[in-house]
């Protein structure tokens, strides 16, 4: 065969499907990965695309049947792997060849990696979509140098998702932007998801409901406007019973939820941004303590169960809840990535941050081509004023407010709802506590405040 358009490195699940991707597009790619027979048995299930696919048992036979100047994807473990595989990459590639990291890197790793690479090409993308959006059609966030970005975004473009025929991929801006946000998007899910299993534990243990009855209901708000693949798959994961023993699925998982550290990154860059994404943080948060099983049992020993039984909740009201929570999730996250924006010079696009998720990744749902308008409409505002996100608060905050306090009273914990309802009531609250705080740090600390009464001064008459 002449030479491939592309090579890939990493045939794991990711790296094989969106290698099998890249070949059925019509891109002929040559693959390596460290264990040859990986390679070998990739290539012979290939199936139709083997003459698209060029096995190589060696990292110079695989850059060398790749035309020049090169483009080469890493599919590699995130962290020292890429770094290891960067370094025995570079010494046989030439000055023009383009290596791309499409893990998912942490962004400041691949800032970093872009700095270390200088004037040699280097791009890091995020892909979202899971094996099967990779193997079909991901989202695709882009990061790095914008003509490194062209060079290969035919490629990119044919084998993303498709929304309405626009490819959901796109150039977010230099160094590790393209991570970065592929990293909100993951804190997004992380909340998204929390919040799914929240109204899930009202469903179960609330409603007393069994797993097949909620998965309906999550397959009908599927219709409506919480249309989205998380809440699809939730229906779908609540309907399926064991083949083994029939039980439902749902009720014979353990109630502890793994991660890769995606969400955690997104937590603490937070932190460091100061940007505010409660509900984020409260997801992480309750994945770290999900797997704490021993205590929990113990404390349920010590405390007793909780009164959990809710006598009437309609499932419009929680429904209802939902909308409100993932809206206020969805604007912390692009109030962050906007924060991003400004503290590393990226100019972020955020409509087409939105645009880029309505197909192939995770949190892909209805509700993104609205957010994509509103957020284009409304520059540099957070979406929850945005006037249709504004609206649907407005008419939807009411219900978050009385499923959280139904929590809160019978004892089923909403960590993701209740902090997102803390976010709006702190964000539709002119003259907040905050006063307190300063007045204490005053005391203790003589750090001062500013005054709201047009009197001069700085300080409390508390001084020691
Ligand atoms: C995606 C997902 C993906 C994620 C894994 C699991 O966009 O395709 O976000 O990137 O890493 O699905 O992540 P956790 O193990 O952290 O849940």
């Amino acid at each position: 065969m002449s030479k491939t358009t592309i090579g890939l490195i990493g045939l794991g699940t990711m790296g094989a499907a969106l290698a099998s991707n890249i070949a059925e597009k019509g891109y002929p790619i040559a693959v390596w990965n460290r264990t040859g027979s990986v390679t070998t048995a990739f290539h012979a299930e290939s199936g139709a695309l083997a003459d698209s696919i060029v096995p190589t048992q060696s990292l110079q036979e695989f850059v060398d049947a790749i035309e020049t100047p090169r483009a080469i994807i890493l599919m590699v473990p995130a962290g020292d792997p890429v770094d290891q595989q960067i370094a025995a990459l570079r010494p046989l590639l030439g000055p023009d060849d383009l290596i791309i990291d499409a893990g998912n890197a942490n962004f400041r790793d691949t800032s970093r990696r872009a700095a270390e690479a200088g004037d040699l090409p280097f791009l890091g993308i995020g892909v979202s979509g899971g094996e099967e959006g990779a193997r079909f059609g991901p989202s695709i966030m882009g990061g790095g140098k914008r003509e490194y970005w062209d060079r290969v975004s035919h490629i990119l473009n044919a084998i993303s998702a498709k929304y309405q025929d626009t490819p959901c991929a796109t150039w977010m801006g230099e160094e590790g932007a393209g991570h970065f946000v592929k990293a909100v998007h993951n804190g997004i899910e992380y909340a998204d998801m929390q919040m799914i299993a929240e109204v899930y534990a009202v469903m179960r243990d609330g409603l007393g409901q069994d797993a097949a009855t909620i998965g309906k209901t999550f397959e009908g708000w599927n219709e409506g406007p919480l249309q989205s693949y998380l809440i699809e798959i939730s229906g779908k994961v609540a309907q399926a019973t064991d083949p083994d023993t029939g039980a439902p699925m749902l009720d014979i998982i353990e109630d502890a939820a793994g991660q890769k550290g995606t969400g955690r990154w997104t937590a603490i860059e937070a932190q460091h941004l100061a940007a505010p994404i409660p509900a984020i943080e409260a997801a992480v948060m309750a994945r770290n303590l999900s797997s704490r099983l021993a205590e929990r049992a113990a404390g349920e020993a010590l405390f007793g169960t909780a009164p959990t039984a809710i006598s009437d909740l309609p499932m419009e009201t929680l429904e209802s809840a939902m909308i409100a929570g993932k809206i206020l999730c969805y604007a912390q996250g692009f109030a962050m990535i906007e924060a991003a924006s400004e503290q590393f010079g990226w100019s972020l696009p955020l409509p087409d941050i939105a645009k880029v998720w309505r197909e192939g990744c995770i949190i892909r749902s209805a509700m993104l081509n609205d957010m994509a308008q509103a957020l284009a409409e409304n520059p540099g505002r957070n979406l929850m004023v945005a006037p249709a996100f504004a609206d649907l608060l407005k008419a939807h905050h009411g219900a978050l407010r009385q499923v959280v306090a139904l929590g809160a009273t019978h004892g089923i914990a909403m960590p993701a709802l209740a902090s997102g309802l803390a976010y709006f009531d702190t964000m539709r609250t002119a003259r907040g506590s905050a006063n307190m705080i300063q007045g204490q740090r005053d005391f203790f600390g003589a750090h001062g405040f500013k005054r709201i009464d047009g009197h001069p001064g700085t300080h409390g008459p508390w001084a020691m």
